[in-house]
């Protein structure tokens, strides 16, 4: 195999990158990637990572030809396009908008729980505004419900846009924030989130210890 002709920025503790990730084992497409870890935050950002990319946004991918797509929804349906396989993301039909639309409830959990993660990581304590805090964890605990009551056996069909989305949104909450002990009333995420960890594709793109 020749050498990766494309570089995607990231960080291994994104949840986003990690849903890329995720889709390139799934696809067979990992080698044609080389990996570019930056370590950006809200209040550090990477001048190198601007490039073709105002926003400094993770995941990025820069092409062949040198120009860069973002985001993890761009990427993701980029790939998508470029395996033989079934897609991941319905080509049409009310499936497509249905995946979609879980996907999108899952990018809403990792959203809130990554700002949650940066205002509590790098806030100072004192500064910490509790109130908007606890709105960030309420928009979570939303969506794991509807989830919980509505989803389980559309995730459990396909291991598709929606269930990879999901399952690393559920990923990053373990990483992040286990004080939320999500799955103490989502017994049915939980059992589906057990089987779908041990994916080859889930157990390679684990975030760091
Ligand atoms: C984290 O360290 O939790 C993180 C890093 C990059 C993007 C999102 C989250």
């Amino acid at each position: 195999m020749s050498a990766p002709s494309m570089t995607l920025f990231h960080n291994p503790a994104s949840p986003f990158v990690r849903k890329v990730l995720v889709l390139l084992h799934e696809t067979g497409q990992q080698e044609r990637v080389a990996l570019q870890t930056v370590l950006v935050t809200p209040i550090n950002p990477i001048e190198q990572l601007n490039d073709g990319n105002p926003l400094g946004k993770i995941p990025a991918l820069r092409l062949a030809d040198g120009s860069v797509i973002h985001d993890s929804r761009v990427i993701f349906d980029y790939f998508d396009y470029q395996h033989v396989g079934n897609p991941l993301i319905p080509r049409d039909g009310s499936a497509r908008w249905r995946r979609l639309t879980l996907a999108s409830t899952a990018d809403g959990i990792m959203d809130a729980s990554v700002v949650v993660r940066y205002e509590t990581a790098l806030r100072p304590v004192e500064k910490h505004w509790e109130q908007w805090l606890e709105e960030q964890r309420n928009k979570i605990r939303r969506a794991l419900g509807m989830l919980e009551q509505d989803a389980i056996a559309e995730l459990a069909s396909h291991f598709d846009v929606a269930a990879i989305s999901v399952a690393c949104a559920l990923g990053y909450l373990d990483y992040r924030h286990p004080d939320l002990e999500w799955r103490s009333s989502h017994p049915k995420l939980a059992a589906w989130y057990a089987e779908v960890c041990l994916r080859p594709s889930m157990l390679a793109t684990q975030p760091p210890a």
